[in-house]
């Protein structure tokens, strides 16, 4: 297979959820069709095969593991599917962020029964801000849950993306009978216990279809999906490649229900490795020289060892294990000599990659996230990852203050290392720290005191809305400790909201001054 080709049969995406919603339940779903395929072979029957117990038990176990490991790949149909981990719950960090970076496409699942919770829409916001397709299924069909209409409403409200139902459920909870599948024009009927039967539309005058087509909860769905197929907005590929437009699916993960015909349908849409923007112009996946970029960063926490594992994505050429490649940023060579991918539970190690793969490599405490690595003459750069505005800040010292030295190199360096964001207050110097989740804090402290030494005291100063003032817009006078001005990494000037309502009458009352929202598609590009 040349280049080209493996390149064409990769698909790498992110699931996003609010917690709770049922990624890992569709996550391990989907890892049963990995494993099924490689193990049986089976190919796609009429009816969801039924799993053995004994594959359910294995994945059972796996389960522990496979919500903490970061990346899945495997083969499906002709395809390399790569699923990358969003880490959510009291794991929700700038990783959870910086992952979204990585992949070419997201799907993202809603619980039918809450509709749109608060972590979808930030993670939804970085989608948009990357223009990166997004997938929707929404989940728990065999729950009473809200009227699809006012589902697929919500989605346009208030994440303002056209919607577009690839499917359409009949009922739902204990009368859920099964969903219109428009893609493959046939109704997939729910009968219980892992199966579903596909009945295309054109057989269902037939007899044996009688009860089901006769029903009333069918009959009220056919009239309404009716209405939804004329009303609706069009189908556009391109829309959705550009992340306007989302296809939507109906389903149970639990069930499970519609998750096979949702993820073929996503899977023969969802876009392979584009070509990416670089120092040097636009990088071809097919360019035959290896580069790729490090999003992520893992330390070890076990103290005696102190690896660290840095996950790098492939953007062009082929990676294999051994290769010299260089850190574009120093221009230093680097070997690749130890590699990992990971396979659900397993560390692999991989001997060679392509575009659109995440392979851990050995960090020799040489990288830094957003790092480019390349093979070959020229040094160019990804672009640079972007900054997160972080919720929560903390003001740090070091206990003990003849450590000033120790503790301003190990700030330094986990800052550079994206571990955490590092602001000052613009006349005191002060250190604050800001973080997307609490997980974080706790990793500094740890790794203060284990790897520099130090102890740290953190203060914390509350969630605070951040927005970035232009430079040519900064007045000290008009902040004070409840919207407090500070500098970023780059000395860029912050303003430290105390909440929305500050935030909200400051505006009203400064009209004139601009204030940037990192998460704002529109004015990211203005920082200056
Ligand atoms: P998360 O990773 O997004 O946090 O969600 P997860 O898959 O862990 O699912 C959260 C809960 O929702 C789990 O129940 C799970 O079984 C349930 N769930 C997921 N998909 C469906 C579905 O399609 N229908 C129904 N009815 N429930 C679903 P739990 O009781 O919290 O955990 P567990 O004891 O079942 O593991």
């Amino acid at each position: 297979m040349n280049m080209h080709e493996e390149v064409q049969k990769r698909r790498t995406f992110a699931i996003i959820s609010h917690p709770d919603a049922g990624k890992t339940t569709m996550t391990e779903k989907l890892l049963l069709f990995g494993n099924l395929i490689r193990s049986a072979g089976t190919v796609k029957g009429k009816k969801s095969g039924k799993f053995a117990t004994s594959d359910w038990m294995e994945i059972e176990k796996q389960r522990g593991i496979s919500v903490t490991s970061s990346v899945m790949n495997f083969p499906y149909q002709g395809y390399q599917v790569n699923i990358l981990d969003t880490p959510g719950h009291e794991d929700f960090s700038e990783d959870t962020y910086r992952t979204l970076t990585a992949v070419d496409s997201v799907v993202m699942i809603i619980d039918a029964t809450k509709g749109i919770e608060a972590q979808t829409i930030k993670l939804f916001k970085v989608c948009k801000m990357r223009g990166i397709p997004i997938f929707t299924f929404i989940n728990k069909l065999d729950r009473e849950g809200r009227e699809p209409l006012e589902l697929l409403e919500e989605i346009e409200e208030v994440l303002d993306i056209e919607t577009y139902p690839m499917s359409w459920p009949a009922g739902m909870g204990k009368r859920f009978l099964g969903t219109f599948d428009r893609h493959g024009k046939q109704f997939i009927q729910y009968n219980g216990n892992e199966d579903e039967t596909y009945i295309p539309y054109d057989e269902l005058d037939d007899p044996e279809y009688n009860e089901l087509v006769s029903n009333p909860i069918y009959e009220a769905a056919n009239d309404e999906f009716a209405l939804v197929e004329e009303a609706g907005d069009e189908f556009s590929l391109d829309a959705v490649l550009s992340g306007e437009q989302t296809p939507v699916f109906f389903g149970s993960a639990l069930a499970p229900f519609g998750v096979q015909n949702f993820f073929d349908t996503f899977i023969s849409m969802a876009p392979e490795p584009a070509p990416r923007k670089a120092t040097e112009g636009v990088i071809s996946p097919d360019n035959p020289n290896f580069s790729g970029f490090i999003f992520k960063i893992q330390a070890n926490m076990n103290p005696a060892h102190r690896d660290r594992v840095a996950f790098l994505r492939v953007c062009s050429g082929k990676f294999e294990r051994g290769m010299s490649v260089k850190l574009a940023r120093t221009g230093k060579p680097i070997k690749l000599a130890q590699s990992q991918q990971f396979v659900a539970s397993d560390r692999d190690t991989v001997e060679e990659a392509y575009a659109g793969d995440i392979i851990g490599v050995y960090d020799p405490n040489a990288y830094q996230i957003g790092d480019t690595l390349v093979e070959g003459k020229s040094l160019f750069e990804y672009q640079e990852l972007p900054q997160f505005p972080p919720e929560q800040f903390q003001r740090v010292t070091a206990k003990n203050v003849m450590k000033a030295k120790q503790f301003k190199k190990g700030i330094e360096q986990l800052v550079q290392e994206g571990a955490i964001q590092l602001y000052k207050h613009y006349r005191s110097e002060s250190y604050i720290l800001g973080a997307v989740g609490e997980l974080q804090y706790e990793v500094f402290q740890y790794r203060m005191r284990n790897e520099y030494n130090v102890e740290v005291m953190l203060e914390p100063i509350g969630e605070r809305v951040p927005r970035w003032l232009k430079s040519d817009q900064v007045d000290p006078s008009m902040y004070d400790e409840r919207n407090m001005l500070v500098r970023d990494r780059s000395d860029n000037y912050v303003v430290l909201f105390k909440n929305e309502f500050s935030l909200n009458w400051f505006k009203d009352n400064h009209p004139d001054i601009e204030l940037i929202d990192l998460f704002d598609v529109n004015q990211y590009d203005q920082k200056t």
